[in-house]
């Protein structure tokens, strides 16, 4: 009797707590409250996800980090999950109502979306912390309100929380600075022979860059990582692939100096040749009251280089509402660039240039490359010298990627369908199947956008490397 008793006392307590247990649970995993504003929800949601423990340099670390098993597995995902990403700057955004950068938005909205974070691990430890379809609405309505305002590119309906977004050409180029600037580009005299312009390595006719794996400057010298395009660079948040430079005119001040490239001595040298041509004289005089000098040459070029814009092209037809631009296959591949991760890293107009990224971020890339370790390959890291930097790039935009062979910083990879395989393989841990790998590239192929209204094309011949004697 008094043991039946005690059971049934057990067997009650047992109930309770797990009713309890589900009602903690349930209020725990609740969304924050509807009337908060959406950057208070999304940090809150971030705050209860235990992101910041796994993804920032100074984690507030649990008790147990200091135990023998259990602290070592926390201490490697805090490693692994600072190495993959940092969400600081995010946070901070959120914090203070500044903008925040919109590849932290896409790779936040997709491992929530993707219910891929907090890992399991961690919201079995911490109740409440679980990614709920609620949670999941909340940071996509988010990431759709930044984007509209982000961008203010007219996109709507269906389409206006798409990662990637439509060229909308500047109206407010300087015409006449633009054309001395294009005067300037192809201006053999900014080298120290007389022999190499900024065209040589970025030909306009041929998609931009020179199909080279590394350049080629004057007395045919070689340079040691692989050009990208001056198309849409304007929409790079830095320029060059480690990121050395601020601004197009920043960045134009670097090849004439470059002793692999034009190999002037100085500004000086160059503007001495220039000030020899009356035309320009009169040209500089009429443009800018200090006339010639490093600042107004890097200036023009700049104005150049906003008009090198490639609009209209098909996926922009689709992305602006014209359902009939893009094949299925077409329409497939960019499914699958969206659902593989790649369009976190490759966002907004240039499908990329707003970031640093870690090539190799899932697995190993220079350790199977079979190339020896150059210094080039550090990356970021040769400017700042912080171990985090080693092997991170400024995301290359994808645009008129069909024109712009051979691909990487390396320049390792002849055809987008190399690149693109390799791409899921090291970025994303992700085996494609040849049709997904084919729909990819045929998506990337609707990338390709016109210049001065005419479809862009490259005179040489796809896939394969120019080498110095076809220029001879
Ligand atoms: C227990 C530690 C841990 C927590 C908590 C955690 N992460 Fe992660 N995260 C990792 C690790 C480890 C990786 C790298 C391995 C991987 O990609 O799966 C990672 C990778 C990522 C990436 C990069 C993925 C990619 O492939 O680009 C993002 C973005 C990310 N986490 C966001 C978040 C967000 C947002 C939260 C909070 C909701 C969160 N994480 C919570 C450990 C964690
Ligand atoms: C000898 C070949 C060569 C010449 C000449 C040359 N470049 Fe480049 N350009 C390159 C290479 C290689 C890179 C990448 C270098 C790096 O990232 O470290 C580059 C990078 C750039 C970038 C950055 C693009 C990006 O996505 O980061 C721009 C813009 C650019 N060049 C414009 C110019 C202009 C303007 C001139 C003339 C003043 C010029 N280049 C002359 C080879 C050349
Ligand atoms: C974690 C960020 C990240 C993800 C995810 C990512 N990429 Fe990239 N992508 C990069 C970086 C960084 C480079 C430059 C790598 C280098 O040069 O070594 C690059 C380069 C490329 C290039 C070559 C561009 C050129 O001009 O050289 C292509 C094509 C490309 N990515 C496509 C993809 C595709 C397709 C996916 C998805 C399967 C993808 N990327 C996923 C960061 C990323």
């Amino acid at each position: 009797m008094k043991n039946s008793k005690k059971k049934q006392f057990l067997l009650i307590a047992a109930l309770a707590l797990v009713v309890v247990s589900f009602v903690v649970y349930r209020v725990s995993i609740r969304p924050p409250a509807a009337e908060l504003a959406p950057e208070v929800r999304v940090a809150e949601i971030l705050k209860k996800g235990g992101c910041i423990s796994c993804h920032s340099a100074n984690p507030e670390l649990p008790f147990y980090a200091d135990m023998p098993i259990a602290g070592k597995m926390v201490q490697e995902d805090v490693k692994e999950g600072y190495r993959a990403f940092d969400i600081t700057p995010l946070m901070e955004a959120l914090k203070s109502g500044e903008t925040p950068n919109p590849v932290d938005v896409a790779k936040v909205e997709k491992v929530i979306n993707d219910k891929r974070m907090p890992e399991a691990k961690y919201y079995l430890m911490h109740w409440g912390s679980q990614t709920t379809d609620a949670k999941s609405d909340i940071i996509t309505d988010w990431a759709t309100a930044y984007r509209t305002a982000y961008y203010a590119d007219g996109l709507e309906g269906e389409r206006s929380g798409e990662p990637i977004r439509p060229i909308i050409p500047a109206t407010d180029i300087n015409k006449e600075k633009a054309l001395l600037g294009f005067a300037l580009y192809h201006d053999t005299r900014l080298s120290v022979d007389n022999t190499v312009s900024c065209a040589s390595c970025h030909g306009l006719d041929t998609g931009g860059v020179d199909n080279h794996q590394y350049s080629h400057g004057v007395e045919d010298r070689l340079g040691g990582v692989n050009a990208p395009t001056v198309y849409n660079a304007v929409y790079n948040f830095v320029q060059f692939w480690d990121g050395r430079a601020k601004t197009l005119a920043e960045q134009a001040a670097g090849p004439p100096l470059n002793p692999v490239e034009m190999a002037s001595t100085s500004f000086d040298e160059i503007i001495a040749k220039l000030s020899a041509d009356e035309e320009y004289v009169a040209k500089f005089a009429a443009l800018y009251p200090e006339g010639i000098t490093e600042a107004t040459i890097t200036n023009a070029i700049e104005e150049f280089e906003r008009t090198l814009t490639t609009p209209n092209s098909r996926f922009d037809q689709w992305l602006l509402g014209d359902d009939s631009a893009l094949t299925a296959q077409e329409l497939k591949g960019y499914e699958l660039f969206k659902e593989y991760n790649c369009a976190t890293c490759h966002v907004g107009p240039n499908l990329g240039g707003q970031s640093y990224e870690l090539m190799g971020l899932r697995r190993h890339y220079f350790d199977t490359r079979g190339m020896e370790l150059t210094e080039e390959d550090n990356g970021r890291f040769k400017q700042t010298n912080e171990e985090r930097d080693r092997h991170r790039f400024k995301v290359p935009g994808l645009r008129n990627i069909e024109l712009t062979w051979p691909y990487y910083h390396d320049g390792t990879r002849l055809t987008m369908d190399d690149a693109v395989r390799d791409m899921a393989l090291y970025q994303c841990d992700v085996e494609l199947t040849a049709e997904e790998n084919e729909a990819i590239v045929a998506f990337l192929r609707t990338l390709t956008g016109e210049y001065n209204g005419m479809l862009l094309t490259n005179s040489n011949k796809y896939g394969v490397i120019v080498t110095h004697d076809d220029h001879e």
